[in-house]
């Protein structure tokens, strides 16, 4: 998302170099969306990949909608995003992303929000009829509720939710996540470093500009940060001990909960990248999870 879209502009070459590290070091499980950009990020991610779809799970998202694309970019305030969870438009979205990501299928199809103007029953309808087209071989939800989902499950297995989670964003662990676990379903945690702020490279004087999406975030306002980074350097402390970096072990944290939770986290740079693929190889023990479950709740709302 954050190569096209969100924390202000990254640098396209970087990114599709990123890209290309990452099939180099293994990583098999790509995340777009065609909102991302709008649209650029699937193109980005369909040029980068060209020639490795055999290699990849290639997992895009619809449904939402930006009504002007082109003020995102300058000033994220003006954004707003609406809800489209009709049959037409997942069926429209879905040729589009294919054309968009240069192929003939998605493995991992998600409704990005749920629409509360469209039954759940019937936006799954398209979704299972696209796997019946062949263009689609497992669908997904995204931030749903446990209602929503179990709703979804029973017109078409769900493969995957998606939502966010991490260190600082626990909500899902009370019911979604154990829903996922008792039926099998695999649970994607997005944004699993906190939008950058669990990596140690922010504190409380960070501030950030008007196109990047975190200027709006309440916990990134200048008062929350100057409590939320209490959380950052008790992870930063653990960090050190484990002569590890601060994203591994957040990204460690999050591997923890369970074997069917897949962290996607966002890096438009190689050495992020490299950095946070080091966190599948941290072990932590009882205690340090401990301490990491008992960490402050942040001040203010993810959104
Ligand atoms: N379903 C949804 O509604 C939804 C919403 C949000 C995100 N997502 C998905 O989740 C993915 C990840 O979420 P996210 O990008 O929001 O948040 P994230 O993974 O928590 O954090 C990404 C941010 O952290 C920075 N970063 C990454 N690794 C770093 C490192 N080792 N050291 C320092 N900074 C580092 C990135 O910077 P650089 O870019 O500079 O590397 C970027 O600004 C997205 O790409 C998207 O696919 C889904």
């Amino acid at each position: 998302m954050g190569m096209t879209w969100g924390y202000g502009k990254a640098d396209r070459a970087e990114s599709l170099a990123t890209i290309h590290r990452a099939l180099d070091l293994g990583v098999t499980l790509f995340d777009t969306a065609d909102i991302y950009g709008p649209f650029l990020n699937e193109e980005l991610v369909g040029e980068a990949l060209a020639g490795h779809r055999q290699e990849v799970v290639l997992a895009t998202k619809c449904g939402l909608q930006v009504p002007d694309a082109s003020v995102f970019h300058h000033d994220a305030s003006k954004f707003s995003l609406t809800r489209n969870g009709s049959p037409e438009h997942i069926l429209k979205s879905c040729d589009d992303s294919l054309r968009r990501l240069r192929t003939d299928y998605i493995d991992l199809y998600q409704l990005h929000r749920v629409d509360p103007q469209v039954p759940i029953e019937e936006t799954v309808g398209a979704f299972a009829s696209l796997v019946k087209a062949g263009k689609v071989r497992h669908i997904g939800l995204s931030e749903c509720t446990v209602d929503e989902l179990s709703r979804a499950h029973q017109v078409y297995p769900i493969t995957t939710v998606q939502s966010e989670l991490s260190l600082w964003t626990r909500d899902v662990l009370s019911e979604v996540l154990p829903f996922c676990q008792q039926h099998e379903i695999g649970f994607l945690p997005f944004s699993p470093l906190g939008r950058g702020f669990l990596t140690g490279h922010f504190d409380q004087a960070s501030n950030f500009k008007k196109e990047d999406f975190r200027s709006l975030l309440p916990r990134f306002q200048p008062e929350a940060l100057k409590t939320n980074v209490r959380i950052v350097e008790a992870v930063k402390d653990l960090a050190k001990r484990k002569e590890a970096a601060p994203a591994q072990i957040a990204l460690a944290w999050v591997l923890a909960l369970g074997e069917n939770v897949v962290p996607i986290p966002g890096a438009s740079k190689r050495n992020h990248l490299e950095e946070n693929l080091g966190g599948a190889h941290i072990q932590l023990t009882k205690e340090e999870l401990l301490s990491l479950n008992e960490l402050p709740a942040p001040m203010g709302g993810r959104y």
